[in-house]
C-alpha cells in the first residue's frame, strides 16, 4: 500500500504511514496570483493506494484540490481509497427546505464520478447514516473517534462524567459502551442555541463535555457554563472536529473549560488526539 497526502491531509497521512510502515508521498500545490490552485501529483508505485485530504476551511479550495488530485489519478489509470478525516459541508446531507441545496450529497455525487474504491470518513455530521450513500455509488465507511477521545481524556481525570450537548453526540460516545448524559439543546440560528439547564449530579465531579464538532463554540460554551454553574470540578471540553471559527477556542476556555481537546481531523493547537490509528486499522481491513 502507498499513501498519498493531499495538501490538507499531510499531518494525518504521515502518522498513518508511520503506523502502517508504508511510504507517504505528498501532493504539491501552489496558488496563482488570482487565487487559482495548481497541483502536482507524484506518480505513486503500483499497488493499493489511499488518498488523505480533509475538506475543512477553506472548503472550496480543499474540494478543488481533491477533485484535481482524483482527476490526475484517473488519468494515470489509478483508483484509491479516499480518506476524508473532516468532511466539510457534512451538515447539509439533505434539503431541509424545498429548493435548498443538499451540499454534502452534491459533493458525494461528484466524488462518485471518480475511481474511488472506498470512502473513509471520521464522525461525519450526516443526518442520514453513511450507508445510505451507497446509492450514490460510493462504498462509505464511517469511523467513530468519540470513544478513542473519551478514553484518552478519561485517563487524565477522576471518574469523569461524560456530558453531551445533544443526543447525536451522546450516541457517538455510547458506541463503545461509554456512558454519556445527553443535554437537551435547541438551535434557533447559526449562532443562537439554548440548552435546558436541568440539575445534574456534577457537583465536585470531573466532567468531559463532548460534541462531535465545535464551530462557533456557542453550543460548547453554553454546556461548559452550565457545568461550571452546577459546581463541576475539572471541565474538559472535547470534540472530534475542532473547527473553531471566530476565536471559539479562546472563548470556550474563557467560559470556564479547564482544557480543550480535539482530534487531528483538523490540525491545530488543541488537536492532541490522533485519529491515525483508526484510519490505519480501517485501511488494513
Ligand atoms: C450539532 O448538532 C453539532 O453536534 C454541534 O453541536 C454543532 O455543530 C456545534 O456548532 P457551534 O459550535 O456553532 O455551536
Amino acid at each position: 500500500m502507498h499513501i498519498l497526502a493531499g495538501p490538507s491531509g499531510i499531518e494525518v497521512a504521515r502518522k498513518v504511514g508511520l503506523g502502517l510502515g508504508v511510504p507517504v508521498q505528498e501532493v504539491m500545490a501552489r496558488t496563482f496570483p488570482d487565487g487559482e490552485r495548481l497541483l502536482w501529483v507524484p506518480r505513486v508505485p503500483e499497488g493499493s493506494l489511499a488518498l488523505v485530504q480533509s475538506t475543512a476551511a477553506p472548503q472550496e479550495v480543499r474540494l478543488m484540490e481533491l477533485f484535481f488530485t482524483l482527476d490526475v489519478l484517473r488519468e494515470q489509470g489509478r483508483s484509491a481509497t479516499l480518506v476524508i478525516p473532516y468532511f466539510g459541508y457534512g451538515r447539509q446531507d439533505k434539503a431541509f427546505k424545498t429548493g435548498e441545496a443538499a451540499s454534502a450529497l452534491a459533493v458525494l455525487r461528484i466524488l462518485a464520478t471518480y475511481p474511488i474504491d472506498r470512502l473513509v470518513l471520521v464522525d461525519p455530521h450526516f443526518h442520514r447514516t453513511p450507508g445510505d450513500f451507497s446509492s450514490q455509488g460510493l462504498s462509505c465507511t464511517s469511523l467513530c473517534a468519540a470513544p478513542l477521545m473519551v478514553e484518552r481524556i478519561s485517563s487524565t481525570l477522576k471518574k469523569p462524567l461524560i456530558i453531551c450537548p445533544d443526543q447525536g453526540s451522546a450516541n457517538l460516545v455510547r458506541k463503545a459502551s461509554g456512558d454519556a448524559i445527553a443535554l437537551s439543546k435547541t438551535r434557533t440560528g447559526d449562532r443562537d442555541i439554548s440548552i435546558d439547564d436541568e440539575k445534574l449530579a456534577v457537583e465536585g465531579r470531573d466532567v468531559i463535555v463532548f460534541d462531535d464538532m465545535v464551530s462557533t463554540g456557542g453550543t460548547m460554551i453554553e454546556a461548559v457554563r452550565i457545568m461550571r454553574e452546577q459546581g463541576a470540578q475539572r471541565i474538559v471540553a472535547a470534540c472530534t472536529h475542532g473547527v473553531f471559527v471566530e476565536g471559539a477556542d479562546a472563548r470556550i476556555l474563557a467560559a470556564g473549560a479547564d482544557e480543550l481537546v480535539c482530534s487531528d481531523t483538523i490540525p491545530g493547537p488543541y488537536a492532541t488526539v490522533s485519529v491515525a490509528s483508526l484510519i490505519a486499522q480501517a485501511l488494513q481491513e
